[in-house]
């Protein structure tokens, strides 16, 4: 069923219980009508009868008074006044055919004693000398026995009128209390019915809508795996199937790239080590050039690096700086093949002249190691590894912790190496010999804490 029809069908289930309702009401209404008149027409009866007996009374007094004075006036005012009752008591039948609320029986019955009293009166009124007759005094007299028995069924029959209009009006007035709590108990209902049908409708219809936001989040989160499950059978359906299936191609395609970023990052990974091992192949056949330059220096860059590392380890340097450790020690004497050999394998003290030249080793390592950036952060190390603690050093005089710290470390290895090895200008001497003249040497040539360490793993690294 497409959305249309079922917007459609929906608008009708709401739409219908406020028609029933409003059926209902106005048939509640016409009920209310009908019995606005039965209360009108009880009343009219009740009014009526009151008035007929206001009348009766009335009526017979110019009787009297003919009786009295002899006027003509009052004979012309009886008259009209039994007119009036006959056009009464015609209106009180009339009444009577249609509503219960006069006594049928006691409306004959007053009607009988009313001709006797008219009788009675028209023999008064038709006397030529009424006054103090006693012929009318006793016509008189008859006509108030038969007048007294009319107003006393008058009064039965109105009392009788009363009880019914009262049981008429508690009667309907029960029958509207009912009315008035149907209406509310239907409207309630309705109301009832109403919201729930539009409740059900809401999630009805919003539910589908709830799932594809929900996709579409999961879509925009990267999320390719979800699917969405909606058989509603229309526009909403149908949407959903195209989710599904662009989720299932993002999915495919976003595997594909995975697997070839996967590959192609093993392949960066490949490269990077192979570089990594051309890189260190390079700087160690670097520094088993500068150690071939002399017969006294062969070994001189491993062993250097051997202690070095093994140095920086025990004072707790990080990965990065231990690397950066690694490749100055192997060249930190690469300037050493721009000093002359005749220098270098000097059997004996060297000249003012030739420590200068062989002083200018850093900064010539330097030169050729810069224009290389990949040894840039080694160029320091290199530089000063010649520099002294108290500042007495070459090529800068640094002091303290002016000195880098990897420099003072390299300095302490390639002293003890130095003093460790044999010289043309004398032989090499043993490990607590060197240790003890670095130790002496502590705080002016080196660095304490590195000579500290020194002493820590002097065993470890002669072992290694
Ligand atoms: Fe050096």
């Amino acid at each position: 069923m497409r959305l249309r029809q079922k917007f459609i069908i929906i608008f009708l289930g709401a739409a219908a219980p406020l028609v029933v309702v409003n059926l209902l009401l106005l048939q509640g209404l016409s009920r209310t009508e009908a019995l606005s008149n039965k209360i009108i027409e009880a009343e009219k009866a009740r009014f009526s009868m009151l008035n007929l007996h206001m009348d009766l009374y009335r009526a017979f007094m110019p009787t009297h008074d003919y009786l009295i004075s002899g006027e003509e006036e009052e004979r012309k005012l009886y008259k009209q006044y039994r007119m009036d009752i006959e056009d009464k008591f015609r209106i009180l039948r009339d009444v009577a055919e249609r509503t219960p609320y006069i006594d049928v029986e006691g409306l004959t019955n007053m009607e009988n004693h009313f001709k006797e009293v008219d009788k009675k009166a028209l023999e008064i009124l038709d006397l030529e000398n009424p006054v103090g007759n006693p012929a009318g005094s006793k016509t008189m007299y008859e006509m108030d026995k038969h007048l007294e028995a009319l107003i006393a069924c008058a009064n039965q029959c109105y009392a009788k009128t009363q009880e019914k209009v009262k049981e008429t009006l508690q009667a309907i007035g029960e029958e509207e209390r009912s009315i008035t709590r149907n209406i509310t108990y239907i409207v309630f209902t309705a109301c009832l019915i109403a919201v729930a049908l539009g409740a059900y409708s809401a999630h009805y219809v919003t539910r589908p809508l709830k799932d594809l936001c929900q996709a579409a989040s999961h879509i925009s989160q990267g999320d390719f795996w979800h699917r969405v499950n909606i058989t509603t059978g229309d526009e909403l359906e149908e949407l959903s199937n195209s989710i599904n299936k662009m989720n299932l191609l993002l999915k495919e395609s976003f595997e594909t790239l995975e697997a070839k970023v996967v590959q192609r990052t093993a392949a960066l990974h490949d490269m990077v080590n192979k570089l990594e091992r051309v890189f260190k192949q390079t700087v160690e056949a670097m520094a088993e050039t500068v150690d071939q330059k002399s017969p006294w220096t062969f070994g001189h860059s491993r062993r250097v690096t051997q202690y070095a590392v093994t140095l920086g380890q025990r004072l707790g340097l990080k990965k990065e700086d231990l690397e950066s450790l690694r490749t100055s020690a192997l060249l930190h004497d690469i300037g050493k093949i721009g000093v002359p050999e005749t220098i270098v394998d000097k059997e004996g003290p060297l000249t003012v002249e030739e420590q200068e030249v062989m002083q200018r080793h850093p900064r010539l390592g330097v030169n050729i190691l810069s224009p290389i950036e990949a040894f840039g952060e080694i160029l320091p190390t290199v530089l000063y590894h010649h520099e002294n603690y108290d500042g007495t050093g070459y090529p800068q005089g640094l002091k303290g912790e002016e000195i880098p710290l990897l420099g003072r470390i390299l300095r302490v290895a390639d002293a003890y190496d130095a003093m460790r090895c044999d010289r043309p200008y004398r032989k090499g001497k043993d490990k607590d010999t060197t240790i003890e003249e670095i130790r002496a040497d502590a705080g002016t040539i080196y660095d304490p804490h590195v000579v500290e360490a020194l002493v820590e793993v002097v065993d470890k690294m002669e072992g290694s």
